[in-house]
């Protein structure tokens, strides 16, 4: 069985399992980064989003050989200290209520406002309509998102 090499966060890693293992378990089980969530393992709830080239993408539908050879970044690695404009607005509405959905809605959110720095109502709806939430904090995420966008104080 070949190894597979990626990079994680910044940081250039080998990963010697099967190679159509979930890009999910690789990051939770043998990288120990927890924060990417499981919630419905196939493709329908936005938990396990991570970035793959700067781009959304689910972590549970992307497997390791897929994964090889891209970058990928984790909630752990937005930022070192919790400033990236996304987490800062999080924060600042209070979006998160259990928080079990939170990590990928903050990734998606993230790709939106790089792919699109003020980001219509629409384009927010389309992003979070391929996410759930079961506390209902999509009124708050739509503020956050806003409020990343520099359009709210
Ligand atoms: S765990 Fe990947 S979309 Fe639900
Ligand atoms: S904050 Fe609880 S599931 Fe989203």
């Amino acid at each position: 069985m070949p190894a597979y090499q990626l990079t994680v966060n910044g940081r250039a890693r080998t990963v010697d399992v099967d190679a159509d293992t979930p890009l999910l378990w690789v990051l939770r089980d043998t990288l120990g980064l927890t924060g990417t969530k499981f919630g419905c393992g196939q493709g329908l709830c936005g938990a396990c989003t991570v970035h793959v080239d700067g781009r959304a993408q689910k972590s549970c539908q992307t497997t390791l050989k897929e994964a090889a050879g891209h970058k990928i970044v984790t909630v752990e690695g937005l930022s070192k200290d919790g400033s990236h404009p996304v987490q800062k607005a999080w924060v600042a509405e209070d979006v998160a209520q259990c928080g079990y959905c939170q990590p990928g809605m903050i990734m998606s959110a993230a790709a939106l406002l790089h792919r699109k720095p003020h980001p219509t109502d629409g384009d927010i709806d389309e992003v979070f309509a391929d996410h759930v939430c079961r506390c209902g904090s999509y009124p708050r995420i739509r503020k956050a998102v806003k409020r990343a966008a520099g359009g709210a104080k």
